[in-house]
């Protein structure tokens, strides 16, 4: 076995991500007599961090981003059978609401480079139960929102946004989030921000925000304090300790995007000439949050497979990862429609024709065999950053030969 140095001959860098700060709030959290959300002083303080940098009206503060994609579903009072697109690249989480609301979700493909959902496929699969898209932000790069939102209008769709991955990330210089009807993040423990499992959700609309709180609330009125719900709705509240370290973590959202953005950024600069690397694309005036950074390897230039070049990439002393999975309708649950109890009622009951075996999205296919992933953070330094590039360089280099 040879014996020689890999390129990045330092350990992967990890920040500590939680410390005084969090301490501090989560001290006070301690010393208060209820650690209810409702009026609950660090709730309070968790809107105020959240809105300085996300100005929305109303906002729920919940226990993942799963929820909080669950709520803003609920908000919108859709109907049994309803349509929504979705990319065909994404984390359950942004579907698991659908299905427990009876909606079909609707797989649409990612465009090639930004790995989001691609605004042409979307309008091809609009029909008349089409009722809103979810745009998923995904790694932080920012979804063509200008084009999604047209075709929204243009049919009078709902655009939900999912930002779990794109905390800090911008469309035009303006956050992520912002744009559609509604937005959607995670707090989980592998996002930018986190406080171990967390989200929210927020809008700028009246008739949506209005009741924002009840679908997370078991519809109960906290104002009225009248019990007697009239809307099927779950209790995904945040409590207090959490609220105080998701402020903490608001704090820092500057300090932890700045440097992912430099990285990420630097990390597609230095890659431009590597073989058969394909780098992600970001649209000009758009800011990538990289939550991770994914390139793809064009395997018609270099020869071998996304297995042996991450070996060769870890070889190398890189944290390269190739077991993203696969596109979201490929999953058993989707292939067996074993919603229910095995059963999927919104079929049974003939609201969908949907048959999850026959979709087929070329790109996700394709991505999904030649992706590989790098993890970004803000503990990295450009040195490191430069070693990795090299190190994807000479092997890009070596299989390219
Ligand atoms: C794009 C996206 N949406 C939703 C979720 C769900 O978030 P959570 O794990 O907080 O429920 C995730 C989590 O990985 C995600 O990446």
């Amino acid at each position: 076995m040879s014996q020689t140095t890999p390129i990045v001959d330092e350990p992967f860098p990890l920040p500590q991500r939680w410390g005084d700060e969090e301490i501090a709030l989560l001290s006070q959290a301690m010393r208060q007599r209820s650690l209810f959300y409702w009026q609950g002083p660090q709730t309070e303080a968790l809107y105020a961090a959240f809105r300085a940098l996300y100005p929305l009206k109303y906002l729920f503060p919940c226990s993942s981003g799963t929820s909080s994609v669950h709520i803003a579903v609920m908000a919108l009072r859709l109907k049994p059978g309803d349509e929504v697109i979705v990319p065909a690249m994404t984390d359950m989480g942004s579907v698991l609401g659908l299905l427990h609301q009876l909606l079909v979700p609707v797989f649409v493909d990612v465009e090639p480079r930004t790995y989001n959902l691609d605004p042409a496929a979307a309008r091809a699969a609009i029909t008349p139960k089409t009722r809103a898209i979810l745009a998923v932000h995904l790694c932080g790069n920012p979804c063509d929102l200008d084009a999604l939102l047209a075709l929204a209008r243009e049919h009078n769709l709902t655009l939900i946004e999912d930002c779990a991955q794109a905390w800090g990330a911008k469309y035009q210089g303006k956050h992520v989030g912002l744009f559609g009807d509604i937005g959607c993040w995670s707090f989980n423990d592998f996002k930018h921000l986190s406080c171990g499992d967390g989200g929210m959700v927020g809008t700028n609309r009246d008739d949506l925000g209005r009741d924002l709180t009840k679908w997370g609330d078991k519809c109960y009125n906290r104002i009225t304090n009248v019990r007697n719900p009239d809307e099927l709705a779950y209790n995904y509240r945040m409590s207090e300790p959490l609220s105080a370290i998701c402020t903490a973590q608001l704090g820092k959202h500057d300090a932890i995007v700045a440097p992912r953005v430099r990285f990420g950024t630097l990390l597609t600069k230095l890659l431009a000439d590597a073989p058969g690397v394909l780098t992600p694309i970001v649209r000009p005036g758009d800011t990538h949050s990289y939550y991770n950074f994914i390139f793809r390897l064009d395997l018609a230039v270099l020869k071998t497979t996304r297995r042996e070049f991450a070996a060769a990439l870890r070889a190398e002393g890189v944290n390269a990862r190739d077991e993203l999975p696969a596109p979201v309708y490929t999953y058993e649950l989707f292939q067996r429609h074993n919603f229910f109890g095995g059963r999927w009622p919104v079929r049974d009951l003939g609201l969908t024709a949907m048959d999850y075996t026959t979709v087929h999205c070329p790109v996700a296919e394709s991505y999904h065999s030649d992706n590989i992933m790098l993890p970004i953070n803000e503990a990295m330094t450009e040195g490191y950053v430069r070693k990795v590039a090299a190190a994807v360089n000479t092997v890009a280099r070596r299989f390219a030969a």
